[in-house]
């Protein structure tokens, strides 16, 4: 959801801003605007919807400046105009911020601003913040210097004026009940840009005499390989060449400097036309990455560095809870039936929005998997919290390093598939699989999977980026086929056992970039009501390779047929069945069934995104959604 990009340093900051927010237009927005400091004067310029809105208006009206912040605005409070847009004055135009995040109290604050005479012009709970933090700094500036803001500056602080910045934004924020993520600037202190975080992502880039801040590390990307993670409670002071970072409760605090180890290449193109088809495509690549190092060929089992529980700890789980949203909840489905086939673990898999509600018994040795693209998504952070709080070992299987819920977790194992920016999760989803794999082969060999096994299973994972490669070259005939269906208004997508999870991301993917209505079912399901919306303008895409449940899904097909409804099959390479029966059918190689997931849904991502393109849609930028659902 929202980003916020902010510069200072010796150069002007405006282009760094549109270049960062360009970066994050991925987390889905739907306004834009910056703000710099200028001959004493705080410059705002915001419009709504794309970011090109905004830079045609900077081309008119130029904002200079070497301090600037920016953002891009998903609406929660307020519709998508200028006005509700970021950044937001407080203090007179003294004070101009932005904001990650949602604050619960905003309407109390707000009412007892307005009662102190304080005029709103906005509809959204960033303004308050922005108003109150004008208070604190008014009330700051009123009430004189103090023995920290006067005379020599202490304590790893730069100047004195500093402090009573960071005093005035602690202030405001100790009132504030929900999550953000802050960038705040002070038009009478153009050397300074305050930072602060609570449940919403912020880091910054370290540069030669310069700091970059932003909500994630893709504007940092190319201009700095140093990198600050905030952590909640934490407020930066940031000026060109000093970061300062305090903490709520032990205030001053040296800070961690770690490697940003990604490069302008991960937030290119390539030469592709979108993030979602590159993305697609680099799954041979992305699938080998995750499994880099991990794969034991004289212990037959998997390695994982970071999972921080002993062997013995691990061996004593009886039961695992892996809790996701979206795309990574199918990945969980997909994870369940590994690990009960090859652990004989009993593993349970919840929406992370309802598990963080609810109580259910839990047996003490039960561990928790929070499994996650971003690391941000508010409902997965929330449940792996209530989680820990009632003492179970709690482990990430995360994508993005340093993100909120790698750091909240106690260990856990990165997918390393690299940036992912296509709103449609596709290659995290496949890595996703991988991992689970092979967390499924980890546990079974701490029980009863033999070596040989074990070895098998190692075999059948070196061959898959080779078989998901061939289920890429599918493309051409999978784009002919999404010309024939395009015009279709619902899809249903039917598969079983491990492939009914692929039925339900296939569905997904299809409806949340082409707005067409689509569902996933067990295909065995289909008799208990879903048949009864099969007719000939609504195709089912029936995934049937070979397995011990083929018979089975080919009667289900046949039914469908035998209603006149169309079918697109996905099969495998030595079918000689489906053919007859099928109006279409996409060829993926032959592997065992638990990977089948990792394979078949490799021509739905494709089936999808044509459709999409086909009518139209923004496939990388799809309405209403956001990358990283940092809201609950
Ligand atoms: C995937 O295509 C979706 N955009 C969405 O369902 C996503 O998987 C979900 O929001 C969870 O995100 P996460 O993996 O970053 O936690």
């Amino acid at each position: 959801m929202c980003g916020i990009v902010a510069y200072i340093g010796p150069r002007d900051a405006v282009p760094y801003l549109i270049e960062g927010l360009r970066r994050l237009e991925y987390r889905g927005y739907d306004s834009a605007g910056v703000a710099t400091i200028d001959g004493g004067q705080l410059l705002l310029t915001k419009r709504a919807g794309r970011l090109d809105n905004l830079v045609q208006e900077l081309a008119e009206h130029a904002s200079p400046g070497c301090v600037g912040i920016g953002h891009t605005r998903w609406a929660t409070h307020g519709p998508a105009t200028d006005v509700n847009a970021h950044p937001h004055f407080g203090g007179d135009h003294a004070v101009a911020i932005v904001h990650n995040g949602v604050i619960e109290n905003f309407r109390q604050i707000k009412a007892r601003l307005e009662a102190e005479g304080c005029v709103f012009e906005s509809a959204t709970d960033t303004e308050v913040i922005a108003k109150l933090i004008g208070r604190c700094y008014e009330d700051r500036l009123a009430a004189g210097p103090d023995e920290h803001t006067a005379g020599e500056p202490v304590d790893g602080w730069i100047a004195p004026h500093h402090r009573l910045l960071a005093d005035a934004v602690q202030q405001a924020v100790a009132q504030l009940q929900g999550t953000y993520g802050l960038a705040v600037l002070f038009r009478d202190y153009p050397d300074v840009i305050i930072a602060a975080r609570l449940g919403s992502p912020l880091v910054v880039g370290v540069g030669e005499g310069e700091h970059i801040i932003a909500s994630d590390a893709s504007p940092l990307a190319g201009h700095t390989e140093q990198i600050v993670y905030l952590a909640d409670h934490q407020l930066a002071v940031v000026t060109a060449d000093s970061l300062r970072v305090i903490d709520r409760d032990q205030g001053y605090v040296q800070h961690q400097i770690d490697v940003l180890e990604m490069t302008p290449d991960a937030v290119a193109l390539d030469g592709y036309p979108h993030y979602m088809l590159k993305e697609i495509y680099e799954q041979p690549e992305t699938i080998r990455n995750s499994m880099r190092g991990r794969l034991s060929v004289d212990e037959a089992t998997a390695i994982f560095g970071g999972l921080n529980l002993t062997p013995q700890q691990l061996r004593r789980a009886n039961r695992i809870l892996l809790t996701a949203c979206g795309t990574s909840w199918h990945a969980a489905l997909v994870g369940e039936y590994m690990i009960e086939e090859m652990a004989q673990i009993p593993v349970e898999v919840e929406y992370a929005s309802e598990l963080r509600y609810r109580n259910p018994p839990l047996e003490s040795n039960t561990l928790l998997f929070a499994i996650t693209q971003s690391g941000e998504t508010a409902d997965t952070l929330a449940a792996l919290r209530e989680m820990k709080r009632k003492g179970h070992p709690t482990l990430a299987i995360c994508n993005v390093v340093g993100s909120s819920i790698a750091q909240a977790a106690d260990g856990g194992i990165y997918l390393h598939a690299g940036q992912e920016i296509g709103v449609a999760s596709t290659k995290a989803f496949t890595s996703q699989c991988v991992v689970l794999a092979m967390l499924a082969l980890y546990f079974g060999r701490m029980r009863n999977l033999s070596f040989d096994a074990g070895m098998r299973i190692i075999e059948q994972l070196h061959k898959l980026p080779d078989q998901v490669a061939q289920a890429l070259s599918t493309g051409a005939a999978v784009k002919e086929i999404a010309a024939k269906y395009a015009h279709c208004n619902n899809f249903l997508y039917l598969g079983r056992q491990y492939n009914f999870p692929t039925a339900l991301e296939g569905a997904l993917k299809l409806k949340e970039i082409s707005y067409i209505h689509a569902e996933g079912y067990p295909a065995a399901e289909m008799k208990h009501g879903p048949i009864a919306l099969v007719d000939e303008h609504t195709p089912s895409v029936v995934i049937i390779p070979h397995g011990f449940v083929y018979d089975k899904v080919m009667s289900n097909l046949e039914e469908i047929k035998a209603r006149g409804g169309p079918v697109i099959a996905v099969v495998c390479e030595d079918d000689t069945r489906v053919a007859d029966l099928a109006d279409d059918v996409i060829v993926v190689p032959n592997v065992e069934d638990f990977l089948q997931p990792i394979v078949t849904i490799v021509p739905l991502q494709l089936l999808s995104y044509h459709i999409a393109l086909l009518r139209g849609c923004d496939v990388d930028k799809p309405r209403n959604l956001a990358k990283s659902v940092t809201v609950e």
